[in-house]
């Protein structure tokens, strides 16, 4: 089917001449991509006994994601606002290819959205760990998904280091004490600006026996039931943002 694009202005339908001319600017405000290997799913079963599935997300996915993560942006604990507040930004950034090679890995339990992270590769030996979002709390699952963004970047797409800073306290306890991460400070990270630490392959290697967990392959079934992603109950979650509307009222 041939696509029609309106001129709401004129109130007529485009020449294929400013047609052309859209696809060419649309062109040039997409940054280059570099190829990137697929990550492969894997089911790692939580404290509570439940079964998480890590899997790749797609653009399809980003705007449920969105209207997940938009009420999160308002809960003023932990540092969840900022996180979420910046990965909205990252994804839809993603999804209008406005940022280059990002990629996205989801937590799913059982069809519904435990956590997310993302990244991207500055170039082919240097990847920049985005965010990490937990919305199923107190089984570690922001640790575990951690864990399989640096096995996408070491294992799967062949990296030499990874660039990783923490915005909240609890992040660095996960990250750069557990691991434990080496101080990069002379690399501006692109989250802030902030003095970067790195995850080196060596590093990743000594840390995978004890914090990367997870089995493949998974099976078809459990795979299947995935997708599509559904928003979890968060109530208990954001309690304090309900608290903190009412007392607007
Ligand atoms: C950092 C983060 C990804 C870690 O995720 P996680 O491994 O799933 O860990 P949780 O958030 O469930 O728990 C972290 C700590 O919070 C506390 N905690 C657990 N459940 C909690 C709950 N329901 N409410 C409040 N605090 C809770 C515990 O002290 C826990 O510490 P411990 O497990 O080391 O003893 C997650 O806390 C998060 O999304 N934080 C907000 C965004 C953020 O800071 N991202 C990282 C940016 S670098």
């Amino acid at each position: 089917m041939t696509r029609t694009l309106f001129d709401w202005d004129a109130g007529e339908p485009l020449t294929p001449e400013e047609e052309r001319m859209i696809d060419e600017l649309e062109a040039k405000l997409r940054p280059p991509a570099l190829p990137m290997a697929p990550y492969p799913p894997k089911a790692i079963t939580l404290a509570s006994g439940e079964v998480m599935v890590v899997r790749q997300a797609s653009t399809d996915e980003v705007d449920t994601m969105l209207r997940i993560i938009e009420p999160v942006m308002w809960l003023k604990r932990d540092f969840f606002d900022i996180v979420a507040a910046r990965l909205f930004g990252e994804l839809l950034a993603w999804k209008l290819h406005r940022v280059r090679n990002e990629y996205c890995l989801v937590g799913v339990v059982d069809g519904e959205l435990a956590g997310i992270v993302n990244g991207r590769l500055v170039d082919e030996k240097h990847g920049m760990s985005y965010h990490t979002l937990t919305l199923k709390r107190g089984l570690r699952v922001g640790a575990h998904l951690f864990a399989s963004k640096m096995e996408h970047h070491i294992e799967f797409l062949g990296q030499d280091e990874v660039w990783i800073v923490a915005e909240s306290p609890i992040g660095h306890r996960r990250w750069m004490i557990e691991y434990p991460l080496e101080e990069k400070f002379d690399v501006q990270h692109e989250l802030g600006g902030a003095p970067s630490w790195v995850l080196t392959r060596e590093t990743y290697f000594k840390a995978k026996e004890r914090l990367v967990s997870g089995t493949r392959p998974v099976p078809e079934e459990l795979l299947a039931r995935s997708w599509p992603i559904r928003e979890p109950d968060l109530r208990v979650m954001l309690v304090q943002v309900e608290d903190l509307l009412e007392s607007r009222i």
